[in-house]
């Protein structure tokens, strides 16, 4: 570990104190009010914006995966379709699922959300299969970087491989925020870095400011001081932008966000979360050294709220979205876009730099269309003992697992077999 590294060193843990209203006027407050308990962590997803090209990945035609072959698929165009497979894992016999999306075990009641599968408009999305991803991985560490988002991914992706072969935790830290899982027959490691804005960050907490500061030009040392150690990376962020903030830019305060009462401009976090990303990804770009990294980018994850975060039935769609039904807009298509449009740039200047890969995992839109994914109420377990009552807390953030996350690490995997393509190519 190195030596700042937040795995030891954390000072500022998550607050469970809830802001004055006041101050959220502007955002959804089911959203922020969850932000801001001591449930889960959330973090966010991707989408789907006209303007942006697609990812284009490759589509194995063997069904068992291994031939890599090269026929280019847009992943992110496409439709949920009904698949009686169902999940990849059983969710209670998964260990690492955190207790707020384990929605199976917490007693929510209806399973059809299980039976669906992603269906590009060109290829078939194979389902995961853990042993090519342990043949790409073997002898490296994966680590996942990012809010709670970012977890969730991870969690999917440790249940996915675990009906393979079991974890070991080897580390966890502060809270959980850190942890590191080690699969001995591959001497593969993966980890989870707790870093909500990728750059350095200052979290809100009970006994300073009501607001967050972050220093948009330095990156987060609590896990960068690891990438040397690091072979490939997910970084996920998103929803903790959303948050009241000063921005500083070298010592000098930028501006603010929802920030009344500070005398700083407003100056809204877009611009911001994009200047994160840059100084995210030209901190890989230039730290890494010689060292071949690989880099993925998960876009933003919608939330599905429907009026009040904590009225009974917050997010109560049983099925995913048809098509046309849902249009993505507004702030998850702005989020999206503007993650994909770093990548690319990032992407432009890597070429250069042998041995840096670099992609979206653009999720945004195959996110969105499925608003029956959530924990909801059973973010809790058996939430309706005593009966259904008027206000129950809800998670329409995060994904139940196993659940639609699961689809991301599959589209992930077919980065990964895209990229060793590339390599045996010599590209
Ligand atoms: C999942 O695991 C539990 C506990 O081991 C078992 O009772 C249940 O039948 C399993 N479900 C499936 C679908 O395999
Ligand atoms: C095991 O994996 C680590 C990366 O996590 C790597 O540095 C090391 O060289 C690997 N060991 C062997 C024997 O390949
Ligand atoms: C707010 O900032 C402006 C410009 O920096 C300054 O002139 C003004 O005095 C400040 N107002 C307060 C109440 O501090």
């Amino acid at each position: 570990m190195g030596t700042k590294n937040p795995f030891k060193d954390q000072s500022h843990s998550l607050t469970k104190k809830i802001l004055p209203w006041a101050l959220y006027a502007l955002l959804p407050l089911a959203l922020l009010r969850l932000y801001f308990y001591p449930l889960p962590q959330f973090k966010a997803l991707p989408g789907e914006a006209p303007q942006n090209k697609p990812n284009i990945i490759t589509s194995s035609s063997s069904q068992e995966g291994e031939s890599f072959n090269e026929i280019p698929c847009d992943y992110t165009n496409g439709k949920w379709v009904r698949d009686k497979a169902g999940p990849l894992y059983n969710g209670s016999s998964c260990g690492t699922i955190k207790d707020g999306q384990n929605c199976i075990s917490h007693g929510r009641p209806d399973m059809g959300y299980l039976y669906w599968r992603w269906q590009p408009k060109q290829c078939k999305l194979p389902r995961f299969k853990p042993a090519t991803f342990f043949q790409l991985i073997k002898n490296k560490h994966l680590a996942f970087v990012g809010d709670s988002m970012a977890r969730n991914q991870l969690e999917s992706l440790l249940c996915l491989l675990a009906t393979a072969s079991s974890p070991e935790l080897v580390y966890h830290g502060d809270d959980n925020k850190f942890r590191r899982w080690y699969f001995p027959p591959y001497n593969v490691s993966v980890s989870i870095y707790w870093s909500p804005f990728l750059v350095k960050g200052i979290e809100k907490s009970n006994s300073g400011p009501n607001h967050n500061r972050l220093y948009l030009n330095s990156v987060d040392e609590r896990w960068a001081s690891d990438m040397g150690q690091m072979d490939m990376i997910v970084l996920s962020v998103g929803h903790w932008f959303l948050h009241p903030a000063v921005y500083f830019e070298e010592d000098s305060v930028l501006g603010c966000h929802y920030c009344p009462g500070l005398n700083y401009t407003e100056i809204g976090f877009y611009s911001v979360l994009r200047k994160a990303i840059q100084t995210t990804l030209e901190a890989i770009t230039e730290k890494r050294g010689n060292k071949a990294i690989h880099v993925i980018v998960t876009t933003f994850s919608p939330s599905h709220f429907e009026g009040d975060w904590d009225k009974a039935a917050a997010c109560p769609k049983k099925k995913p979205f048809e098509e046309g039904e849902k249009l993505l807009e507004g702030m998850d298509a702005e989020i999206r876009s503007l993650e994909v449009e770093e990548v690319e740039a990032a992407k432009a200047k890597a070429t250069q730099f042998s041995g840096l890969r670099l992609e979206t995992l653009d999720i945004t839109k195959l996110s969105l269309m499925r608003p029956d994914g959530h924990p909801g109420p059973y973010m809790y377990p058996f939430p309706f003992a005593n009966g259904v009552t008027e206000r129950v807390q809800n998670d329409c953030v995060h994904w139940c697992l196993p659940g639609p996350i699961d689809t991301w690490n599959e589209i992930m995997l077919e980065v990964m077999k895209r990229w060793e393509a590339q390599a045996r190519r010599g590209g």
